[in-house]
C-alpha cells in the first residue's frame, strides 16, 4: 500500500507522467478496457470548469497538481495559473515541462521492462501563463492572493488534515469564483488519521458520506452548482490498472 512519500518516487513519477500526458493507446493497450476513464487530468477541467463564469484575466490555482496537466489545461481559460504540490520531484518535472514543453520518461510494461516515450504539453497551450511551486495545501503561503478558480483533483483523501485545506478556500476564492473538488473518497489511515476523514465511517449508527461532509463544511461560503461522477484510469503496468470513479463537485463562492 502506498504511503505519503510515494509521490517522491520514480515509480510515481512514471505513473503520473503517463496518467497526465500518455496517449490513449499508451495508457490502455486493450480495446475492451474502460476508455471513458482516459484523459482524466484534462477532463477535470474540460468537464467541470465553467468558463462562462470566469472574468477576463482570470487567476486559477491547482492544488496537488502533481506533474501539472490540469494546471496547463486551466491555462486554456485563465491568464495566470499556479500549480502547487508537496512533492518536490513532481514540481521539478512540472517546471521542466513548463520551460521545455516536453520531458522524456519511461513507463512500465512488465517488471523491469519499460517503454521510452516523451510527455508533451499540448502546443496550443500558452505555457507562459503557468508557474509551479512546492507547497502544502493545508498551509499555503499567505501572499498567494485570491483566485477565480481553484482545482483540488484527487487531493483531499491524500491529506493528513483535509478539513484544514477546505478551511482555506473561502479566503482563496473571489466572490463568484469556482472550486472544483474531485475525490475517489479512498480514505486510508496511512494518509489521513481516521479522526480527520471526511466520510467513509459510521457516526451514531449512521453512515457518514464525503459529499454530506463537504456540503456541511462548504455551504456557508459556497453554493454547490454540480456533482459529476468522473471515471479515471491509472496504469501500473500493461496488465494492471486502477479504475476509479471520482466524485466531482463544483462550488461557487457566495
Ligand atoms: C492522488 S495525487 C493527484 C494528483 C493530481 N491532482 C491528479 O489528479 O492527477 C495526490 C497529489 O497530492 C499531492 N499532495 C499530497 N499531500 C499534499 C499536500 N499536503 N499539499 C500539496 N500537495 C499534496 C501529492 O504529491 C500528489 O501529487
Amino acid at each position: 500500500m502506498n504511503t505519503p512519500d510515494f509521490y517522491e518516487t520514480e515509480r510515481a513519477l512514471s505513473e503520473y507522467l503517463l496518467f497526465h500526458y500518455g496517449s490513449p493507446a499508451q495508457t490502455l493497450p486493450w480495446a475492451f478496457g474502460p476508455a471513458t476513464a482516459l484523459n482524466y487530468p484534462a477532463r477535470c477541467v474540460s468537464e467541470c470548469l465553467e468558463p462562462a463564469r470566469l472574468p477576463a484575466h482570470a487567476r486559477a490555482l491547482d492544488l496537488g497538481c502533481a506533474v501539472g496537466r490540469s494546471t496547463f489545461e486551466l491555462a486554456r481559460h485563465c491568464s495566470e495559473v499556479i500549480g502547487i504540490d508537496s512533492s518536490h520531484r513532481f514540481i521539478e518535472v512540472a517546471r521542466h515541462l513548463q520551460q521545455q514543453g516536453s520531458m522524456p520518461y519511461a513507463y512500465v510494461e512488465e517488471g523491469r521492462l519499460t517503454t521510452p516515450t516523451t510527455a508533451v504539453v499540448p502546443a496550443e497551450i500558452d505555457r507562459r501563463r503557468v508557474t509551479f511551486e512546492p507547497g502544502d495545501a493545508q498551509a499555503l503561503r499567505p501572499d498567494l492572493g485570491s483566485f477565480d478558480a481553484v482545482l483540488l483533483a484527487n487531493l483531499v483523501d491524500r491529506l493528513p488534515d483535509p478539513g484544514r485545506c477546505l478551511g482555506l478556500l473561502p479566503s482563496l476564492v473571489r466572490p463568484g469564483g469556482q472550486v472544483i473538488l474531485t475525490t475517489p473518497c479512498t480514505w486510508l489511515e496511512n494518509y489521513t488519521a481516521r479522526a480527520q476523514w471526511l466520510g467513509g465511517f459510521e457516526q451514531d449508527g449512521h453512515p457518514v458520506r464525503t459529499l454530506k461532509t463537504l456540503q456541511a463544511v462548504l455551504d456557508p461560503h459556497f453554493m454547490l452548482a454540480r456533482t459529476l461522477d468522473l471515471p479515471f484510469l491509472i496504469r501500473e503496468h500493461a496488465r494492471k490498472f486502477q479504475w476509479s470513479v471520482a466524485l466531482a463537485t463544483v462550488w461557487i463562492r457566495r
